[in-house]
């Protein structure tokens, strides 16, 4: 889908849906002749206020001007939150797919609050929408063009944002999606390889004997039970001056039986998209390669696997060293994710970054606490705590602070090992984070469970009920694009 932007006069041409953005209490007038003067009529007459995402859709009997046109009220004319201008973006594509049609503008009707950034938050917004799980065929393709009416500075760059964060977020969904029978290890790992030549990424492939070598016995354990082999991924962006270094982490379980320690059946299905960390990562080094952030070089690590039940898997009671040389007691082959990322963050040191952030689906405690709105994030560095939650904001992905008290790190403390990989149910995200901060060597660590926002996330225009959302892609755009600009 092209994104592109016009000038005003663009509303009166005939194209097949023009989309109006009206605030409250101010009456709708649009440029856009005869079906303008019907919207008016219609505000007058109560049938429309302009209400946040409320909606009106009037067709034209005309053969001039828009066919048909749609109102969509954003609210109060100030303080339009971002994230409502990503809605509506979503709201306009999805009518036109809904119409048929190939071509949909957008503009607004008076001067409410729109500067680059409701720009590329519309555009991310229209661009998400358009995602189709690729499976199956499109019961109602997306436009092929949205045009953005309205001359604003710097309104081409924030576009060609909006597509590319779009686009990584939607690669992302894309590989959540599909089936843990088609997107292996190895499929995650083709893909990787294929985003990074055409983005010119350094890309690096470790396979079962280089882990070996490794000694990554973490990630080595947990594929123990699987035919499919393990992989570690890396990909790096890195610009000629730097000042930063950031590694992002992500987990790639491509399916998660809970392996000996066996999930129940009712849902287990949905562990396909235990590999969303890695598809977040992937995402983000696309948009990473493709928009050029100065002054930071970010390294995307990906341990992928699967996690199955056979003779040869790994066992509860089983103590297995790592590549940092620190042991783990297995308690519970379910805790699978922390056990893969030990390594992959301990292979995240190795570059002596200046942070490093992982993403991963680590456990169903963090649905319990919050649900989709938001990811469980534990740092014990206030800075990286405070950045995230900014980009947070600006993102519109939602993370939430969750403690990491001693006693969480007692809790995972073994009589067999340095540490056990599970403490039961009680605080279970927390120590969960306790046991990935065990293998940061010191180094500032962020850590975003995104067990509840990763699929089936919050109720949002561009999210879609039951599939892959894509989360993190464009918090982490935001994080690691401001991470090199300085503080
Ligand atoms: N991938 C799961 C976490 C998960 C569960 C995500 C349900 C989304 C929905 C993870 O590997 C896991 O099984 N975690 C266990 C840990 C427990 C055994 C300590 C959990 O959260 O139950
Ligand atoms: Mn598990
Ligand atoms: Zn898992």
């Amino acid at each position: 889908m092209r994104l592109t932007h016009a000038a005003d006069s663009a509303f009166n041409k005939a194209v097949p849906l023009a989309v109006v953005l009206v605030g409250k209490r101010r009456p709708p007038v649009l440029p856009c002749g005869a079906l303008g003067d019907q919207a008016l009529d219609l505000w007058r007459r109560k049938f429309f206020a302009g209400k946040a995402k409320e909606t009106l859709l009037i067709h034209s009997p005309k053969r001039t001007g828009p066919k048909a046109l749609l109102l969509i009220g954003l609210g109060q004319p100030k303080g339009v939150g971002l994230d409502l201008f990503r809605e509506v973006g979503a709201m306009a594509v999805s009518e036109a797919a809904k119409l048929g049609v190939a071509k949909v503008v957008v503009g607004v009707a008076e001067k409410v609050t729109f500067g680059t950034e409701e720009v590329q938050a519309l555009g991310e917004g229209a661009v998400l929408a358009s995602y189709r799980y690729s499976g199956r065929p499109a019961k109602t393709p997306p436009p092929k063009e949205v045009v953005v009416i309205g001359e604003f500075p710097g309104a081409a760059s924030s576009l060609r944002a909006a597509r590319t964060l779009g686009e990584g977020a939607n690669l992302a969904r894309m590989l959540g999606d599909l089936p843990g029978n088609i997107c292996t290890p190895a499929y995650l790992r083709d893909t990787a390889r294929r985003v990074s030549r055409k983005g010119g990424l350094r890309f690096k492939v470790y396979d079962k004997a280089a882990l070996k070598k490794l000694g990554y016995g973490g990630i080595l354990a947990v594929n123990q039970g699987s035919v499919a082999p393990p992989f570690l991924l890396e990909m790096e962006y890195k610009p000629a001056r730097f000042k930063k270094t950031l590694c992002v982490v992500g987990k790639g379980l491509t399916f998660d039986s809970g392996g000996i320690s066996i999930k129940p059946s009712s849902k287990m299905e949905e562990m396909k998209f235990d590999m969303c960390g890695a598809a977040a990562t992937i995402g983000l080094m696309q948009a990473v390669a493709a928009l050029k952030p100065k002054g930071v070089r970010v390294i995307g690590i990906v341990g992928t696997t699967d996690n199955l039940p056979s003779g040869s898997a790994y066992k509860p009671g089983d103590v297995i060293t790592t590549g940092s040389g620190k042991t783990i007691e297995v308690v519970n082959t379910d805790a699978e994710g922390r056990v893969v990322l030990s390594d992959a963050i301990h292979h995240a040191t190795s570059f002596d970054p200046n942070a490093i952030v992982d993403m991963a689906t680590l456990t169903g405690s963090v649905l319990v606490a919050l649900g989709s709105e938001a990811a469980g994030l534990f740092s014990h560095d206030k800075k990286l705590v405070r950045h995230l939650r900014e980009s947070s904001d600006r993102t519109g992905e939602g993370v939430w602070h969750l403690p990491i008290f001693k006693a969480f790190e007692e809790m995972i403390e073994s009589p067999w090992a340095d540490v056990r990989n599970s403490a039961g149910r009680y605080a279970g995200s927390s120590t969960a984070a306790a046991f990935l901060f065990a293998f940061n060597g010191g180094i500032p660590h962020a850590h975003l469970d995104i067990a509840g926002t990763a699929w089936d996330g919050p109720k949002r225009a561009y999210n879609s009920s039951g599939h892959a959302t894509g989360f993190g892609v464009r918090l982490l755009y935001d994080f690691a694009s401001r991470f090199g600009a300085g503080s």
